[in-house]
């Protein structure tokens, strides 16, 4: 399935990178970007009319990831970095053979970045994450010497979603997601999520002062940045400002978007191109 779109006629502003969540979780990896490669303009999507990817199925999240591929496609993205770990679970080695530009995700720079540092490694995800057994595998493939315990917080995106990291209780819904983990021992966390980097003030007063936090957007983004260097596809001229999209309501993304960003985005509301059914298949059926 090359869609074989021509990126140069879709687009007479410079090349952007796409990156995509179910919500304002991308927003971890988009300040991340800011940080590490200033001058490449963004365009960002976020997947509000259908969030939490986390209680998906792995059929749906490929059907999505597809389908906001093939809309970022369109609109002549150079390269893609999912900024969803449950996207980057479920889809990314399917849709890396499928569609002509980069697509980097965040398991692998996170697997390893944790393999570094620590021995005792937890994890903090979606359950549809979880369940994939992506960070475990890719883990001990890159150190068989490493322990992992994962844990899954369904409760957390929605708590950021309705901005309610500041609520008492969230601490308390904390407390028992990490438990298990403290139990364990552990030496060094992953936020296997990207929504939950906005709850680091949280979780950093539960767990020891020792932990070391791994936030895998800073690893993809660094991976990213040696990539369009060697593929010379790097920005030298001043970025444009970032174009938000979202499949749900502007505002409440908007208002979210605001306390984190420091300020408004000017956010469009898209429908997503219909795909034929058969795409919901894995690519090895559609080969068959
Ligand atoms: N922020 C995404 C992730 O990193 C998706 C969370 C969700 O929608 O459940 O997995």
């Amino acid at each position: 399935m090359k869609h074989g779109v021509d990126r140069q006629l879709m687009s007479n502003s410079p090349a952007r990178i796409g990156i995509f969540d179910s919500g304002v979780g991308g927003l971890t990896v988009l300040q991340e970007i800011y940080r590490q490669l200033p001058h490449e303009s963004i365009l960002y999507f976020g997947d509000t009319a259908r969030l939490p990817y986390g209680s998906r199925s792995a059929e749906e999240i490929l059907y999505f990831v597809r389908q906001i591929l093939t809309w970022m496609e369109l609109k002549g993205v150079k390269m893609v970095m999912m900024a969803c770990n449950t996207s980057s679970a479920l889809a990314l080695d399917i849709v890396q053979q499928e569609f002509d530009f980069p697509i980097l995700g965040l398991i692998r720079p996170g697997a390893q970045a944790a393999s570094q540092v620590g021995r005792r490694i937890g994890v903090i995800a979606t359950q549809a994450t979880v369940s994939s057994q992506a960070y475990p595998d890719a883990i001990q493939e890159l150190d068989g010497n490493c322990q992992v315990w994962q844990v899954a917080c369904p409760k957390f995106v929605p708590i950021v979603e309705r901005n309610q990291i500041q609520h008492p209780q969230t601490s308390r819904v904390a407390e028992d997601y990490l438990q298990t983990l403290v139990t364990a021992n552990i030496d060094t966390l992953i936020y296997g999520c990207t929504h939950y980097p906005h709850l680091a003030p949280v979780l950093q007063t539960l767990l020891p002062s020792t932990m070391q936090f791994i936030n895998p957007a800073n690893y993809m983004v660094a991976a990213a940045a040696k990539e369009l260097d060697a593929l010379g596809l790097s920005s030298n001229s001043p970025a444009w400002p970032t174009e938000f999209y979202v499949s749900g309501r502007p505002r409440e993304f908007n208002r979210l978007a605001f306390q984190w960003l420091g300020y408004r985005p000017a956010t469009h509301q898209v429908r997503l191109p219909d795909l034929a059914p058969q795409t919901i298949m894995p690519r090895e059926q559609m080969i068959q």
